[in-house]
């Protein structure tokens, strides 16, 4: 059985041999005695942190940067760089960063696990510095009482292999892929294959330590509801640094089950799809099953990829009485300790052993665009065919592959008011669908191309999806559905992003802009704006 990666890119680094002819831009005049001054107002703050500052005449700067960039459409010669990264080894130094950058008119991007797919986390059009976590490597877990404490630097593999070494009966909702770092992913959602039984990430966030705009750390009693409330799906990157977050475990059985069927569509798939949208949302929370479409040899073939949070014996006759064409077996059907099942469900080959889970390192292989939907009621057998068409035609009009992912919503999400946290996709949702595209041809004119195919796709997926506002998963950024100049804000602009990403939350996230940073230090191209009053 071919395993399709289920996280949509496979893991394998490329050499750094291969990008070392690149040379780093020079510093302009301006904007080194910038720097200049950012350094002294550092060293004047905490001696020791100029060990953790990388400018760019450090023979290690390209190296820090390169580490955590995903996606190669930001590591071209034409990517603006930073003037220097800057990658605390302690909150002290989070907090001399912000206030030295701040007096001296420096624009901050903070970067976690760098998996920002329009790499916001490490590039701007104006003079910037990347504050990099990766140094903040804290983990610690209690079991007693069931919860953990993650600092920002961390990844998921990480997070996962620490409390799975701590308890075989405890877990976290999170993301598939597993270098995703805990502070841009949490802060944004995240979302994994337990997410119909346990919610999001933010969901199963207990406290969270920050560092302010004025330099102050804050914890949720010092900070208060409305920020607490903000950063836990809002987006941090528009608020506040995330140094850490407290998070409560959940519990799972020692064996659980996975499988990933195939389907071609001379086997059914599209009535298997049919199906699949009417019962995948409804099944018992203890069940995700991920529908992913993808374009072999020039037709479709839907792999039905599923996580069960108990043994096979009581899957079987689940899937027998509510989803039958599916036609699960024994055979099809893998029981593994949860740990396992992370590494069977990020497309690691069977047998891999879970210390693979504290690689950090990630490729920069493939150039990617994603864009995202939620669908809210079922796609009829005949515009299913015309779905499959326009993925075939995407894939055939591309040198790029391709593929969508439809990830189930119910169970939990649904339960979960729209306004708790700033993420509103949960009750009425079917699925969310992410749309992939990579490659690894170069040149600007086949990354047009293909971003240009993409989107066409997207547009004329318009009559199955959510409309007015056509939601979209803020994980899954896309600066296509509205983005500033990085140097302005452009309220108009917000006006587009905003709702598609926070409905009715929007109006919130700005007002506790306005109050914590209400003149617009931390910012994006896609942050939050201040509400103007
Ligand atoms: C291969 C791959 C698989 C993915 N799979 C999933 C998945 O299964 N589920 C899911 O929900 N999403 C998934 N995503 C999307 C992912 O959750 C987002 O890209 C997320 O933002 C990544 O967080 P990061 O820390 O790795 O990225 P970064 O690029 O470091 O950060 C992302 C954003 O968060 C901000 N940020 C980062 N750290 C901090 C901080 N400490 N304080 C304040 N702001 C911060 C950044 O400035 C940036 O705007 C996937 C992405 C990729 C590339
Ligand atoms: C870590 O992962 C990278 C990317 O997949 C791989 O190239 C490298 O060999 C791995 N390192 C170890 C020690 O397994
Ligand atoms: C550093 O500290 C000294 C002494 O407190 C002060 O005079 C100077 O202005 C500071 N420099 C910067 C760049 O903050
Ligand atoms: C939050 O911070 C305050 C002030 O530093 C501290 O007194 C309090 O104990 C902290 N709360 C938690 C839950 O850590
Ligand atoms: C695609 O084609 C290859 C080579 O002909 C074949 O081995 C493979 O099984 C095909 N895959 C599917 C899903 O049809
Ligand atoms: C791909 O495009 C070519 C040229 O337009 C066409 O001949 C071919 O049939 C297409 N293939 C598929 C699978 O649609
Ligand atoms: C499903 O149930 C039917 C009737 O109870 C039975 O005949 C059939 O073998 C079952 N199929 C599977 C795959 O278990
Ligand atoms: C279901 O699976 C069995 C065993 O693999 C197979 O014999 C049968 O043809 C399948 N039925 C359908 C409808 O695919
Ligand atoms: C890229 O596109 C431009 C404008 O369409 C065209 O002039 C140029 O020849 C193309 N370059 C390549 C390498 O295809
Ligand atoms: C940044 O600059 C690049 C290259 O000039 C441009 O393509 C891009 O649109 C700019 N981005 C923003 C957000 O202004």
């Amino acid at each position: 059985m071919n395993y399709p990666n289920s996280s949509i890119l496979p893991f394998i680094a490329l050499s750094l041999l291969l990008l070392s002819s690149w040379l780093p831009c020079r510093a302009t005049s301006h904007s080194s005695s910038l720097v200049d001054n950012f350094l002294r107002c550092l060293s004047n703050r905490s001696a020791p942190l100029l060990e953790s500052v990388y400018t760019r005449t450090n023979p290690s700067f390209e190296s820090v940067l390169q580490a955590r960039i995903r996606n190669r459409r930001f590591l071209t010669y034409q990517t603006p760089k930073p003037v220097a990264i800057v990658a605390p080894k302690h909150v002290s130094h989070v907090q001399a960063t912000v206030v030295c950058a701040k007096d001296n008119g420096l624009q901050i991007r903070i970067r976690s696990g760098g998996h920002d797919f329009e790499g916001l986390s490490y590039t701007s059009n104006i003079t910037f510095l990347v504050l990099d976590m990766f140094n903040l490597q804290s983990i610690k877990v209690d079991v007693n009482n069931e919860v953990a404490y993650v600092q920002a630097g961390v990844t998921l593999g990480e997070l996962y292999y620490k409390i799975a070494y701590e308890s075989g009966v405890h877990a976290f909702p999170a993301g598939i892929c597993t270098t995703l770092g805990v502070g841009g992913h949490f802060t944004g959602g995240g979302y994994g294959n337990m997410m119909r039984k346990y919610g999001l990430s933010v969901d199963n966030v207990l406290d969270v330590e920050v560092v302010d705009i004025t330099g102050n750390i804050l914890n949720r009693t010092t900070m208060g509801e409305d920020l607490f409330w903000a950063i836990r799906g809002g987006g941090g990157e528009s608020f506040a640094v995330i140094v850490a977050w407290k998070i409560k475990l959940v519990r799972v059985p020692e064996k659980v089950t996975v499988f990933n069927v195939p389907f071609t569509l001379e086997q059914g798939a599209t009535d298997v799809a049919f199906k699949w949208q009417q019962v995948a949302p409804k099944l018992d929370e203890n069940l995700f099953i991920r529908l992913q479409s993808s374009v072999v040899n020039g037709s479709i073939l839907i792999n039905f990829i599923g996580f069960f949070l108990e043994e096979s014996d009581k899957l079987i006759p689940l899937m027998n009485q509510t989803f039958p064409e599916l036609n699960l077996t024994k055979t099809d059907c893998i029981e593994t300790s949860w740990i396992e099942s992370v590494l069977y469900w990020a497309g690691f080959p069977t047998g891999t052993s879970v210390v693979a889970l504290l690689n950090t390192t990630h490729g920069t292989q493939y150039y990617t665009k994603i864009k995202s939907d939620y669908v809210k009621t079922v796609i009829s057998k005949q515009d299913l065919d015309t779905v499959w068409k326009l993925l075939i035609d995407l894939a055939n009009s591309t040198s790029a592959s391709v593929s969508m992912n439809w990830n189930p919503y119910g169970g939990k999400m649904s339960q979960i008011p729209e306004s708790d946290t700033p993420f509103p996709h949960r009750s009425g949702n079917l699925f969310l669908i992410q749309y992939v595209v990579y490659w690894t041809e170069e040149g600007s004119n086949v990354t047009n191309h293909n971003i240009d195919r993409v989107r066409y796709m997207h547009y004329q997926m318009s009559p199955f999806v959510s409309k007015m506002p056509r939601e979209a998963f803020l994980n899954y950024r896309d600066n296509d559905i509205g983005s500033t100049a990085s140097d302005r804000t452009n309220i108009g602009d917000a006006l587009i992003y905003g709702p598609k990403y926070f409905k009715d939350n929007f109006q919130r996230l700005m007002m506790v802009k306005a109050k914590v940073d209400p003149d617009n230090f931390f910012k994006n191209e896609q942050s939050i704006p201040p509400m103007i009053k």
